[in-house]
């Protein structure tokens, strides 16, 4: 008797219990996800207030605030990105700041974007709808967001003839960084001890593939304890390249020798562009884009089928 009852309470205590967590965790869900999509609904209902304003039509004000997003799944890939970046194909906002500013150049119009979405070119969580879950260093994130010239890195998947040694800048303006990256590894002779695509010494490790690899598998192997800025691959790139000695100094109390790999003086801008060049080495098995994504047309052919097309 006593003990049936005792069995009976201890049911209605876990389930007591088992109600109150999943209504703690219900509230907080509804307080962070309230927080979450505030941000992302203020920049629309500005956005909807200056389109209202501009064209002269108030009833724009009321237009219903919601989520956009770009489902690829040919691209595995799921980019709310215009939730708050709504006016890139509005040229009326070339002049407005982020994230209503219009796209730069014809991207948008050689890459539509209800076929291309956006992290293809520009990496970052594309799920994500909070500034800083995708913008600057995010530490979870395994393909960090590409801006200005970085984003450079992500033509060469589907421009494959990018590493064709025949292009140059003046076929394919858009990747001059990537390009002056290339130029300046056969410059200084990086395969004199790094194998590239097929091509160079065993001295140092092999850079073909290097710009698929993931933040996580980088960060396992290299020792960012020497880093001044964020502790991210392509800084720690950036900063060996300025000083390879600083970024890996060795150990003399393990017996290891500082890194043998020179250090060639570069400028910032020269590091920088090496850096891209890095990230723009890929992986097709790892990028695994598909054969329709992939540019056809050969670059020199575009340029010279369509003169001045590419100014
Ligand atoms: C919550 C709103 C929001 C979302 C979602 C968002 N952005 Fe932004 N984005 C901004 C704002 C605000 C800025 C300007 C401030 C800044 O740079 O942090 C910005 C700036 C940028 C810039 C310029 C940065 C620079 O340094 O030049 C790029 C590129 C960019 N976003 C791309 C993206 C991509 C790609 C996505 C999707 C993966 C995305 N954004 C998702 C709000 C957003
Ligand atoms: C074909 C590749 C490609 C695609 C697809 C693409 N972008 Fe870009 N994006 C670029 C390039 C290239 C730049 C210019 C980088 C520079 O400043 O040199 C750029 C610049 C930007 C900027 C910075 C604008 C500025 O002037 O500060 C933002 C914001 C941005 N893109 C957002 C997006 C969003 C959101 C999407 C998806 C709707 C998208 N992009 C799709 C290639 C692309
Ligand atoms: C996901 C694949 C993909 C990525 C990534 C990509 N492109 Fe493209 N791009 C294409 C395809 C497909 C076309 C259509 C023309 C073709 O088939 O050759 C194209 C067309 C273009 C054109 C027009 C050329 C012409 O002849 O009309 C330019 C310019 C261009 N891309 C530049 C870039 C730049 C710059 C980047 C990197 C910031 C980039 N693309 C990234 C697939 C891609
Ligand atoms: C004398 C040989 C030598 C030369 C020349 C050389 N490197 Fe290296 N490099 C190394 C060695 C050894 C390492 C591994 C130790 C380290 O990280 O510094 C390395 C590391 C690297 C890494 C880091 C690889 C990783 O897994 O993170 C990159 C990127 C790199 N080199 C690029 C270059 C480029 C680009 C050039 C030409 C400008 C160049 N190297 C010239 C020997 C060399």
């Amino acid at each position: 008797m006593d003990l049936a009852w005792e069995r009976s309470a201890t049911k209605w205590r876990h389930r007591i219990f088992g109600v109150v967590v999943m209504a703690i965790l219900i509230i907080l869900m509804v307080i962070f996800h309230g927080e979450a999509s505030k941000e992302w609904m203020t920049y629309q209902k500005t956005y909807n207030e200056k389109l209202a304003s501009r064209l002269n039509k108030p009833e724009f004000r009321n237009t219903p605030v919601r989520i956009n997003q770009i489902w690829l799944p040919q691209l595995n890939t799921t980019d709310r990105c215009t939730t708050c970046h709504v006016g890139l194909e509005n040229p009326l906002f070339a002049n407005e700041p982020q994230p209503f500013t219009t796209h730069p150049g014809d991207f948008l119009k050689t890459h539509p974007v209800d076929k291309f979405g956006c992290t293809v070119c520009h990496q970052g969580d594309g799920q994500a709808v909070t500034v800083e879950a995708t913008h600057g260093a995010v530490h979870h994130l395994n393909r960090q967001l590409l801006t200005k010239e970085f984003v450079q890195a992500s033509c060469v998947k589907c421009h494959v003839d990018l590493y064709d040694l025949s292009i140059t800048t003046d076929h394919f303006p858009w990747g001059s960084t990537f390009l002056e990256g290339r130029r300046l590894s056969f410059q200084y002779g990086c395969r004199g001890c790094h194998k590239i695509n097929g091509e160079g010494g065993s001295i140092g490790p092999e850079l073909s593939g290097f710009g698929s690899r993931t933040e996580l598998a980088f960060l396992l192997i290299h020792d960012l304890g020497h880093i001044e800025g964020p502790h991210m691959m392509a800084q720690w790139e950036y900063e060996h390249f300025l000083n390879p000695q600083k970024v890996v100094p060795g150990d003399p109390k393990l017996n290891l020798a500082p890194t043998i790999m020179p250090n060639f003086g570069f400028k910032p801008d020269q590091a920088r562009a090496l850096t891209i060049y890095m990230l723009g080495l890929r992986n097709p098995k790892v990028d695994a884009i598909p054969y329709e994504y992939i540019a056809q047309k050969k670059i020199a052919q575009a340029s010279s089928s369509q003169p001045g097309s590419l100014k």
